[in-house]
């Protein structure tokens, strides 16, 4: 069993208020796709040459994935804004890191790179902030394993994990969980495993591995099948070919800026540069379902994505009974698509979201408690909730969010603070940083009345 690594020392946490506003109005561009942004990170440092990636997402998880593929021996610099050159260590492969690789709050960050390191004759220890510290990694580390990586974690499958890669097999492996992040592990061990890779998804998951790889020169197979998710696989011993790479907004951010625009009294908002990719945009079907005025527009193409600018009028919502089957590409939008159920009315029924539970937070606790103490009745279910909406009778706010460390939950209590008839205060902000830099600029282009203090 290896030890945990000492806490760091916090200062007082620097909490947020934000007050009822009348009117939204304007338009912000979506930050750079987090998940996109890490895998263009990830595959420009193993890639032959030199990449450029740009509209690269620097929240600190990104970040730190940056650090990580630097002390791998990739070499990595910032040309300005969102603009970074990767050096990839191609045939060389990644050397043995002298420090331990921090991925702070990141579950992709870990996640991504245990299968990516898995595949190099090199050992490295992965650690995590608090909460990275208390998610499941056996997810990923048991097919790796299979694959013949050799892992040693904390008790239960939890980060410090010593990773020691080399001389992978392929192997055809079923997760039992719909998560792209053990799709995507096992995808980039498999770069660099004998014999093709194949993963069959239980659901479809973000296919933002299959459409980067595929820019990077990977020849990479997806076959749809009726029943169940598709079947992807990749053979070994391809060479990722440098690339330019650009980067798509994100969806998961742009879902503030029109939520807050969905429950404003008066105005609007929009949202340009947002990936458009039907793995990843079901919060807009599922406003759209509540009645939600959003609109979709054409607005160009990132690396294997196309982008739209999205449109967002205040809009009288109701309740619905969310399609399980919409979940996994709304996964991280739960906690802002039941602020809208907050705002509608009649009730909201989410099932089939149980991943929600090994989150930055359980963010099935996380969201009921942020709900409930703004005056939102919200009954909590093994895989879900029910949000009895307040409709015309408004959300009263005046309560004060736990963060819990979860970046997602502290954003969509300010957002609801907005339109609720009494501020809402978050505890804590710290972690809006890893998502979602720009966030508090955002609000206030918007026309948002966040104070920090
Ligand atoms: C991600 C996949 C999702 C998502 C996470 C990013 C990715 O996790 O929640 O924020 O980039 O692959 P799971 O695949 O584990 O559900």
């Amino acid at each position: 069993m290896l030890s945990t690594s000492p806490k760091k020392a916090h200062l007082k946490p620097m909490r947020a208020i934000s007050r009822p506003v009348s009117q939204i109005a304007g338009s912000v561009r979506a930050p750079g796709d987090k998940s996109c942004s890490h895998r263009a990170v990830m595959m420009a440092a193993v890639a032959q040459g030199e990449s450029t990636v740009t509209g690269l997402l620097e929240g600190e998880d990104v970040l730190n994935t940056a650090k990580a593929v630097k002390a791998l021996g990739a070499g990595v610099e910032r040309t300005g804004p969102g603009a970074w050159t990767i050096e990839g260590v191609g045939a060389k492969g990644f050397s043995t890191p002298a420090a331990d690789l921090d991925f702070g709050n990141s579950g992709t960050g870990a996640r991504l790179m245990m299968g990516l390191v898995g595949g190099h004759d090199v050992t490295a220890r992965f650690v995590g902030d608090a909460s990275l510290s208390s998610r499941p990694m056996e997810r990923v580390l048991k097919p790796l394993r299979e694959m013949g990586v050799t892992a040693e974690t904390a008790t239960g499958g939890r980060l410090p994990a010593v990773i020691r890669g080399g001389n992978l097999k392929a192997i055809r492996y079923a997760p039992p969980e719909a998560s792209a992040q053990v799709k995507s592990a096992i995808m980039l061990a498999g770069l660099r495993a004998d014999g093709v890779t194949i993963v069959e998804e239980k659901e479809a998951t973000r296919d933002h591995t299959e459409r980067m790889l595929r820019a990077f020169g990977v020849e990479v197979g997806v076959e749809e099948r009726v029943h169940g998710g598709p079947v992807v696989s990749v053979r070994g011993g391809q060479m990722l070919k440098a690339l330019k790479a650009e980067v798509a907004g994100d969806p998961s951010s742009a879902a503030f800026a029109l939520a807050m625009a969905l429950i404003a009294g008066e105005g609007g908002a929009s949202v340009t540069g947002m990936l458009d990719n039907r793995t990843r945009t079901g919060f807009i079907d599922a406003a759209k379902a509540m009645g939600a005025d959003l609109r979709t527009e054409e607005d160009g193409q990132a690396t294997g994505e196309d982008t739209v600018r999205v449109i967002a009028a205040p809009s009288r919502l109701r309740g619905v009974s969310l399609d399980p089957a919409l979940v996994p590409s709304m996964i991280d939008e739960l906690p802002i698509f039941a602020v809208l159920a907050a705002f509608a009315d009649g009730k909201t029924t989410v099932t089939g979201a149980a991943e929600l539970r090994v989150k930055e937070s359980d963010r099935i606790k996380a969201i009921c408690a942020m709900l409930a103490v703004n005056g939102v009745e919200v009954e909590e279910l093994p895989d879900g909730f029910i949000v009895t909406g307040r409709g015309p009778r408004g959300v009263s706010g005046g309560g004060t969010v736990e963060a819990r460390h979860d970046h997602r939950i502290a954003m969509s209590a300010l957002v609801m603070g907005s339109a609720a008839k009494d501020l809402v205060t978050v505890d804590d902000i710290a972690m809006i940083a890893t998502s979602y830099p720009e966030f508090f600029g955002h609000m206030a282009t918007l026309g948002a009345d966040v104070v920090t203090a």
